[in-house]
C-alpha cells in the first residue's frame, strides 16, 4: 500500500519545499500529487511557459525518494484566457456566462479552450515524457458531465441526437413528445433544458437523454486529454479524480478508456445518530472498485474537519484518518493520497483542513498519519492479492439520473436500496461487488437488482439465466419500470420481471413520509417507508405481508423458485434490521458461508491472491466494539482496523 499527499507548492514559499519535503521523506510519503490548479503559473502569460519552478519541485521530491502524479491544469485556465477569449467560459442554465474566479468553469467544447489546453498538456507531456519521477497522470480534476448552455455545446448536443436518432420523427416518437404538443418539426427547435422553469415539469425522456449526452460530452473531452497524453508518453498510466457529485458522468464510460480509477474519498467526520440512516463509506469503496472491477486509487483522503464555502464540519477524531485510509485499502485501493498536505493559507479553501494545520506545527492528525505510514510499508505484500466476491449490487448511473429527474416519490433516492442492502451483506463478513449491469454475471452466487427502472432487454435477459443456471437474484420496487427511452411500458409491474419472481404488482402506493407495516410469518412486524408495490403472487411465496393500509394481508416481499436459482422481490423500503434478516436467511438457503453476530458498521473483507490472505476487521464507528467471530474474542478501538495476513 502507498501513501501520498496532495501538494500545492505554487501556493507557498519556495523556502517549503524542502522542509516539506523532507518532512514528508521522514513521515514516509511515497507519492505527491501536483499541478491541477497550477495553470497561471505555468504559463503566467500566453504562449510563455514557466515550468522551471515545477522542474524544481519534482526534483526536490525525487532526490527524496518520491514518485509524483501531475495533473493537467485544465480546470482552471488563467484570467488572461478568459480576458482574451470570453467566450470560453461555461455558460449557465440561464444563458449567462458563470461568474470568473472560481475554478472549473471553463467550457470543455470551446475551440479556444481546447487549443489552450492542447498546447499546454504539449508541453508539458514532452517536458516530463522521460522522467522516471512521474508514475501516473490525472486528467484535469472531478470532472462533472457538461451541463455548459453554450452555442458550442447546443450544437453538439444536437449531433448527439442526430447521430442517435438520425431524424426528429424518431425523436419524437421516443419521447412521446404528442404530450402537450412538444412534437419537434425541425433539429433547431430542440434545445437543451434551459431557464429556471423546474426540471420536473420537462419531458423525462427529453431530460434522460440530455444527462446521457452531458456524460458522453465530458468522456469525449477526457479521451481526448488521454489521446494528448499517449502521443507523448505511450506507456502513460491516465486517470480522472471523481466523487459523488449533482452532474455525475457515468463512472463506467469514463473509465473505459483510462488505466485506473481515482476516487476522492470523504466519508463523514459526524457519524449520524439515526442508525437507519445510510451511511456506510464501504458502499462507495466498492462501487469504485467495481467500475474496472480492479484495484483503484484513493487521489484525495479526507485528513481533517471540512469546511470552504460551507461551514466548518467536525474534525477528524481519533483513529478515522488512519481507520479510513486502511478502509480503502481493504476493499481494494492500492494507493491513498491525502487531501492535502497543508491547509491552504489563502482561497476559498482556506478552512478545509489537510494534515497540518496553518501553524505548520504537525499535530494529533499528523502523528497518526505518520502512524499510517509506518503502516502500509507492512501492507505492501498484500498489494498484489485480490478481492473476490460472490455477491454483486448492480449499480447503474442512467437509472441514477432517471430517478433524479423524477425522484418517484418524498425522501426516495436511488442509493437508498443498493446501501441498505450492501451493508445487510456486510454486516455478515462478505465481500461485495458493486457493478454495472453490463458486465459479465458469471462467478456470483447471489446478484442483488435493486430497482431496475430502466428496462434493457440484454440485462433483463442475462438476469433470467443468472437465475435459471441456480443463481440467487433479488429484484425490488421500481424495476421494469420504463423503456429504454424512460417512458412507461404497458404492462403490469415489474414488466420484464414478472415470471422471474413470480408475481405482480397490483397496485402501488407512493407513501413518501408516511409509515406503513409489514407482518412476517412468525408476527414480527417491521415498519414500511417511501414506497409500497401490493403484490399478486403467481408461482411465487410470500415472505412478508402488509400489516397495515387498505392493502392489509396482501403480500409486501416474496420469493420464487426460477429454473435451479431462486428470485426474491421486496415490493417496499423497511427497516436496516429487516434487510440484515432478509440477507441471513437468503445466505442460509443459498448455503453461503457467513460471519454471524458482527456489531452494526464492523466490517470484514479479505482480499486474497499470490498465496497470501488478507483479513480486514474494521470498526467503522466511534465506539469501542467487542464481538467474537468462532472462538476469536476481538477488541476494536474507534475506528480501528485489525489486519491479519497468513
Ligand atoms: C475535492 C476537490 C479538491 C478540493 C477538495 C476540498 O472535491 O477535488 O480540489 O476542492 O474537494 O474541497
Amino acid at each position: 500500500m502507498r501513501i501520498g499527499v496532495d501538494y500545492y507548492p505554487e501556493a507557498w514559499d519556495r523556502s517549503l519545499w524542502e522542509k516539506d519535503a523532507d518532512l514528508m521523506q521522514q513521515t514516509g510519503v511515497e507519492i505527491v500529487r501536483l499541478a491541477e490548479f497550477a495553470w497561471c503559473r505555468l504559463e503566467p502569460k500566453d504562449g510563455e511557459f514557466a515550468f522551471e519552478w515545477l522542474d524544481e519541485v519534482i526534483d526536490i521530491l525525487t532526490k527524496r525518494g518520491m514518485k509524483v502524479v501531475l495533473c493537467t491544469p485544465t480546470n482552471c485556465p488563467p484570467l488572461w484566457f478568459y480576458e482574451k477569449h470570453p467566450d470560453s467560459v461555461q455558460t449557465e442554465k440561464d444563458g449567462r456566462k458563470t461568474r470568473k474566479g472560481i475554478r472549473g468553469h471553463r467550457c470543455i467544447n470551446n475551440a479556444d479552450f481546447l487549443r489552450y489546453a492542447e498546447r499546454i498538456i504539449d508541453f508539458m507531456t514532452k517536458r516530463y515524457a522521460d522522467n522516471k519521477s512521474v508514475v501516473a497522470w490525472q486528467i484535469d480534476n472531478e470532472l462533472e458531465a457538461n451541463f455548459c448552455f453554450c452555442d458550442t455545446c447546443i450544437g453538439k448536443y444536437r449531433v448527439w441526437l442526430k447521430s442517435k436518432y438520425s431524424t426528429v420523427e424518431a425523436v419524437n416518437k421516443a419521447y412521446g413528445n404528442v404530450m402537450w404538443s412538444g412534437e419537434y418539426s425541425s433539429w433547431k427547435q430542440i434545445e437543451p433544458p434551459f431557464g429556471s422553469y423546474p426540471d420536473p415539469w420537462l419531458n423525462p425522456s427529453y431530460m434522460l437523454d440530455f444527462n446521457r449526452y452531458a456524460s458522453d460530452s465530458v468522456v469525449e473531452h477526457i479521451n481526448w486529454q488521454a489521446d494528448l497524453i499517449r502521443k507523448n508518453i505511450p506507456d502513460a498510466k491516465i486517470t480522472t479524480n471523481v466523487w459523488f457529485c449533482t452532474n455525475m458522468p457515468n463512472f463506467y464510460d469514463e473509465f473505459r478508456g483510462l488505466d485506473f480509477i481515482s476516487y476522492d474519498n470523504y466519508p463523514t467526520t459526524r457519524l449520524p445518530d439515526n442508525p437507519e440512516e445510510c451511511y456506510t463509506h464501504a458502499f462507495h469503496l466498492d462501487l469504485m472498485r467495481g467500475v474496472k472491477r480492479d484495484k483503484f486509487w484513493i487521489m484525495e483522503e479526507l485528513s481533517g474537519g471540512l469546511g470552504c464555502w460551507a461551514p466548518m464540519g467536525r474534525t477528524t477524531s481519533p483513529g478515522m484518518i488512519k481507520g479510513y485510509s486502511l478502509q480503502a485499502f481493504a476493499h481494494g485501493a492500492d494507493t491513498v493520497v491525502h487531501f492535502r498536505w497543508r491547509n491552504a493559507a489563502g482561497g476559498a479553501e482556506m478552512h478545509w483542513h489537510g494534515l497540518i494545520d496553518h501553524s505548520n506545527v504537525p499535530g494529533r492528525r499528523f502523528a497518526e498519519f505518520a502512524d499510517l505510514c509506518k503502516d502500509a510499508k507492512a501492507l505492501k505484500a498484500v498489494c498484489n492479492t485480490e478481492i473476490k466476491s460472490d455477491v454483486a449490487i448492480l449499480y447503474s448511473p442512467e437509472d441514477e439520473y432517471a430517478f433524479k429527474i423524477q425522484p418517484q416519490t418524498n425522501g426516495m433516492y436511488y442509493m437508498e436500496q443498493p446501501m441498505l442492502l450492501h451493508s445487510a451483506f456486510t454486516k455478515y463478513g462478505l465481500n461485495v461487488d458493486i457493478i454495472d449491469q453490463r458486465a459479465d454475471f458469471s462467478g456470483y452466487r447471489i446478484i442483488a437488482a435493486p430497482q431496475m427502472y430502466l428496462t434493457n432487454a440484454d440485462v433483463v435477459r442475462r438476469l433470467y439465466e443468472f437465475t435459471e443456471n441456480g443463481g440467487t437474484v433479488i429484484i425490488t420496487n421500481r424495476s421494469g419500470v420504463k423503456d429504454e427511452f424512460n417512458k412507461c411500458i404497458m404492462q403490469q409491474l415489474p414488466t420484464a420481471y414478472r415470471s422471474l419472481i413470480g408475481a405482480y404488482v397490483e397496485e402501488y402506493d407512493p407513501i413518501g413520509w408516511d409509515e406503513a407495516r409489514l407482518k412476517l410469518a412468525d408476527g414480527s412486524v417491521y415498519k414500511c417507508r417511501r414506497w409500497c408495490d401490493v403484490l399478486h403472487t403467481e408461482t411465487a411465496e410470500v415472505i412478508a405481508e402488509y400489516d397495515s393500509e387498505f392493502y392489509k394481508g396482501k403480500p409486501a416481499i416474496t420469493r420464487n423458485t426460477y429454473g435451479n436459482g431462486t428470485a426474491y422481490y421486496i415490493g417496499t423500503i423497511t427497516e436496516k434490521s429487516l434487510y440484515n434478516r432478509l440477507v441471513r436467511d437468503i445466505l442460509t438457503q443459498a448455503d453461503m458461508p457467513f460471519v454471524d453476530g458482527l456489531p452494526d458498521n464492523v466490517e470484514i473483507t479479505t482480499r486474497t491472491g499470490n498465496g497470501t490472505q488478507a483479513r480486514f476487521i474494521f470498526n467503522n464507528t466511534n465506539k469501542e466494539q467487542h464481538f467474537s467471530i468462532g472462538s476469536e474474542d476481538i477488541t476494536l478501538a474507534p475506528f480501528e482496523m485489525k489486519i491479519d495476513i497468513s
